[in-house]
C-alpha cells in the first residue's frame, strides 16, 4: 500500500502550516512544508547573487543546491547548501524573491522530485503547498484547499510576526500576500489551484483547533485505518 498522503493547499496566509503541523501531530503522521522548501531555494539563489528575474541563471544554480527537509511535525527542519536556513527563510528578502524563484519550471521539478521521494519514504504524511493536489501527489485520498480573507490572513500573518496592532505593518502584509498570490496563481508551470476534488474549507471565521478539529474528521472519514 502507497503511504497516505494528505494534501493542503492553499494562498499564503491560509492557515495551512499551523493546521497541517497539528493534523499530523494527531494523526502521527509525517509533516513536509513544500513552501519552507520553495523558500529555502530562493535563499541559496539568493546567497550566490543570482537575479531573480532571470530565469535561466535561476535554474542553473538550482542545479548545484541541496535542499534537504526534517518531517517531525512537532520539530520540522530545511536546511540549505548544509546550512539551517529555518529563521533566514522567513525575512524578507527571501518573502518578496520567492514568486519570481517559484516559477521556474527546473526548480518546481527539482522540488516536486524531492517531495515525492520524501512521501516514498514515509508511512503516511501530511504536505502543505500549492501544487500538491493537482501535481505533487493527484491520487492523495483527501485534498484540502484552504481559503480566508485577505484582511484575516494579513493580521494573522502581522500576528504571527507580533506586530498585530501596528497598522501599516497589516497593511503592507495584505498588500505583500496579494502580489505572491497574483504570481502564483498566474504562473504558467503548477499554478495555485484547487484541484477538482478538493474539499475547500474556508477559515476565515474559525479557529485553528476549529479547522485541526474538521480536517482530522474528513482524514478519518476518508482514511478509515488512520
Ligand atoms: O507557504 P509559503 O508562503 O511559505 O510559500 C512561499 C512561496 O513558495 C509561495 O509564495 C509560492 C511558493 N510555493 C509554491 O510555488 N509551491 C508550493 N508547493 C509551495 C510554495
Amino acid at each position: 500500500m502507497p503511504p497516505v498522503v494528505i494534501a493542503l493547499d492553499g494562498p499564503s496566509g491560509s492557515g495551512k502550516s499551523s493546521t497541517a503541523r497539528k493534523v499530523a501531530t494527531r494523526l502521527g503522521l509525517a509533516y513536509l512544508d513544500t513552501g519552507a522548501m520553495y523558500r529555502a531555494m530562493t535563499w541559496a539563489v539568493l546567497e550566490r547573487d543570482v537575479d531573480v528575474e532571470d530565469a535561466e541563471a535561476v535554474a542553473e544554480a538550482a542545479a548545484e543546491i541541496v535542499i534537504e527537509s526534517g518531517t517531525d511535525p512537532q520539530a520540522p527542519t530545511i536546511i540549505a547548501d548544509g546550512v539551517d536556513v529555518a529563521g533566514p527563510i522567513r525575512e524578507q528578502a527571501v518573502t518578496d524573491a520567492v514568486s519570481q524563484v517559484s516559477r521556474v519550471p527546473a526548480v518546481r521539478e527539482r522540488l516536486v522530485a524531492l517531495q515525492r521521494q520524501t512521501i516514498a519514504s514515509s508511512d503516511g504524511i501530511v504536505l502543505e503547498g500549492r501544487d500538491i493536489g493537482t501535481v505533487v501527489a493527484p491520487d492523495a485520498p483527501l485534498k484540502l484547499y484552504l481559503v480566508a480573507d485577505t484582511a484575516a490572513r494579513a493580521a494573522r500573518r502581522a500576528a504571527e510576526e507580533g506586530q498585530a496592532e501596528v497598522a501599516a505593518h497589516v497593511e503592507a502584509t495584505a498588500a505583500s500576500l496579494q502580489r505572491r498570490d497574483a504570481i502564483d496563481s498566474t504562473r504558467t508551470t503548477s499554478p495555485l489551484a484547487k484541484a477538482d476534488d478538493a474539499i475547500e474549507l474556508d477559515t476565515t471565521h474559525l479557529t485553528l483547533d476549529e479547522v485541526v478539529d474538521e480536517v482530522v474528521r474528513l482524514a478519518v472519514k476518508a482514511v478509515p485505518d488512520l
